[in-house]
């Protein structure tokens, strides 16, 4: 039996999706906070159990009789550390006999403050003699690609300078975690996935002019300005100050790395930004 947590979100479906295809639907639980959100899912004959991150005993309940669990890193930046210490102590009291966790690329080393609860997070897994791999996540194509029609109409900004963005879909991320969840011998393992064809936010803005035709310019901008270019699109500023600190991140390497990990977990190259772009589209 496998557990997938945030099963109810962009990631945990995709990997929910894969992992119909390596395994029938009675193996898999999906445990998520508001069980009406994957009715689709129950009716494929996968297991719903309602589970808050914020909940430990809905925790427990939920993965009696499993025997892998998928962490998804839980999407309330700031309280992450406290609700994934409650999945990993639920998972010690259940007997599970792995915790496959998404982190974030270069978790140890990375100068991103969104790895900082990654990092504690690791270190609570490592504390809690639980078996576990680390599925080191890389940037989301999507997180650009999703805003394309506004960067065919202003151009792409961002803080990024030249910094490197091994990117892949969530599609990839996920296949990777199914394969992982699906083969033995895991635990103990730290992947660091990322797309193989890196690119810079200048080149990310000649990939959209190649697809569409329209001559797309990159402009760079100081961090502080960037966060107020988000924060006058909409976003909160607390969580305009994390996305612009990781594009300035990116610009020191901070979501860059020549691993294939990635592509060989999933057995294929990962998928190009062009696709990613057509897809937006
Ligand atoms: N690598 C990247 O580029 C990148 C980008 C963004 C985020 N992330 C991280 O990767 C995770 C997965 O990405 P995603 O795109 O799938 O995010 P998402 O679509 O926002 O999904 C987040 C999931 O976490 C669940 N969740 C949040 N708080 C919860 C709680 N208290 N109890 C139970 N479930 C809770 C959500 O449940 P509901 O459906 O009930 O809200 C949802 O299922 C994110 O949560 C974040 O940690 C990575």
């Amino acid at each position: 039996m496998i557990l997938v947590t945030g099963a109810s979100g962009q990631l945990g479906r995709l990997v929910i999706d894969s992992l119909l295809e390596k395994t029938a639907a009675s193996n898999i639980v999906a445990a998520v906070r508001s069980p009406e959100k994957v009715a689709d899912l129950a009716e494929k004959g996968v297991q719903v159990h309602q589970a808050d991150y914020t909940d430990q005993d809905s925790l427990v309940a939920a993965m009696q009789g499993v025997e892998k669990v998928l962490l998804i890193s839980s999407s309330e930046v700031g309280q992450r550390t406290a609700q994934h210490n409650n999945i990993i102590n639920a998972a010690k009291q259940a007997g599970v006999s792995l915790i496959a966790y998404t982190s974030i690329l270069k978790a140890d080393t990375s100068p991103l403050i969104l790895a900082e609860e990654h990092v504690a997070t690791e270190k609570l897994l490592a504390e809690s003699g639980v078996p576990h791999v680390l599925l080191r996540n890389g940037w989301y194509s999507e997180n650009y690609t999703m805003s394309v029609a506004t960067a065919l109409e202003y151009g792409v900004v961002g803080c990024a300078g030249d910094g490197k963005l091994a990117t892949a879909s969530r599609a990839d991320f996920a296949a990777a975690a199914a394969a992982v969840l699906v083969n033995d011998g895991q635990a103990g393992k730290v992947y660091e996935l990322a797309g193989d064809n890196a690119f810079t936010l200048s080149e990310y803005a000649a990939a959209i002019s190649k697809v569409t035709g329209k001559t797309v310019a990159y402009q760079n901008v100081p961090e502080a300005e960037f966060t107020k270019i988000l924060v006058g699109a909409g976003l909160p500023e607390g969580f305009a100050a994390i996305l612009a600190d990781s594009e300035a991140g990116a610009s020191k390497g901070g979501l860059f790395s020549e691993s294939k990990d990635l592509s060989t977990l999933i057995g294929r190259p990962t998928t190009p930004i062009e696709d990613s772009i057509k897809a937006a589209l």
